[in-house]
């Protein structure tokens, strides 16, 4: 029994935002897979300020397109490099031994980052690194500990300082909060605006077929109510006789 619930608890974790979140709170993503503008700027932050170091490689540009409202020519002007082809997928040119030596780590494939990580840690990672002078790109993060991605939006978000208490009963000491040392080229709301739509592509990303599913679901369920209707009639109609 108890391996059972242990079992269970480990299945419902990411749903319960438990998952490395680090003991930070995550915030909450709020994302609208209907909001097609939303997605198409997610689109273009993505390949902006992602795509040079993560691919999306089950990802492809026409499918893209037809799913978040753009033409392909508008994807080929404005999202796509020069050398890519509409029907490739979101490649890049960088390879796994450079990536090492840059990095000391491969940048991972984000094709499904959304349904491992959950739109709510995204979100939090993406607004959460701070000034760390003892970290090799002087920044850390609050839900990825030690991370080796560099804060790659600074001139964006600006500089943030993460403020911690003192643990009372001698643990690790408690986040409380950010405190925007050096601003960027936006406002905070701007820049959570702009994050939301990148988490919002990034879960569309992550199961393109989401909003095909849950239109298809709607006429099933509508299907399901005539057809309830009329089979109730049908055996209206033949027990009418029997009685
Ligand atoms: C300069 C290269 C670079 C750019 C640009 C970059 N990243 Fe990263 N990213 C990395 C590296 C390297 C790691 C691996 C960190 C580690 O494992 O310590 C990483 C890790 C991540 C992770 C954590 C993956 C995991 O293990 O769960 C996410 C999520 C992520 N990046 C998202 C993004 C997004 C979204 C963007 C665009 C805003 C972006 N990255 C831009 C280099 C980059």
């Amino acid at each position: 029994m108890k391996k059972l619930i242990t079992l269970f608890l480990f299945a419902i974790a990411p749903a319960l935002g438990l998952a490395a979140g680090g003991g930070v709170p995550l915030e909450h993503a709020d994302i609208d897979s209907t909001d097609q503008t939303s997605l198409q700027r997610g689109a273009k932050f993505f390949v902006n300020y992602c795509l040079g170091c993560h691919s999306a490689k089950y990802q492809r540009y026409n499918r893209m397109a037809q799913d978040i409202g753009l033409t392909e020519e508008q994807v080929k002007a404005n999202l796509m490099f020069t050398t890519d082809k509409i029907g490739n997928t979101m490649d890049i040119a960088m390879t796994p031994v450079d990536a090492n030596g840059f990095f000391g780590t491969t940048p991972p494939d984000l094709s499904m980052i959304a349904r491992s990580r959950g739109v709510d840690w995204l979100y939090t990672y993406l607004r959460g690194f701070y000034m760390d002078e003892s970290r090799p790109f002087g920044v850390n993060n609050v839900v990825f500990k030690d991370v080796g991605m560099p804060h790659v939006m600074l001139d964006l978000q600006g500089l943030q300082k993460a403020v911690f208490k003192k643990d009372e009963h001698g643990g690790d000491p408690v986040f409380e909060g950010f405190e925007l040392i050096q601003p960027g080229s936006m406002t905070p709301e701007q820049f959570d605006g702009s994050i939301r739509d990148l988490v919002n592509f990034l879960d569309y990303v992550g199961e393109p077929y989401k909003l095909d599913r849950q239109r298809l679901g709607v006429k099933v369920l509508l299907f399901l109510a005539v057809f309830f209707v009329l089979a109730y009639l049908l055996k209206r109609e033949y027990w009418k006789d029997v009685h």
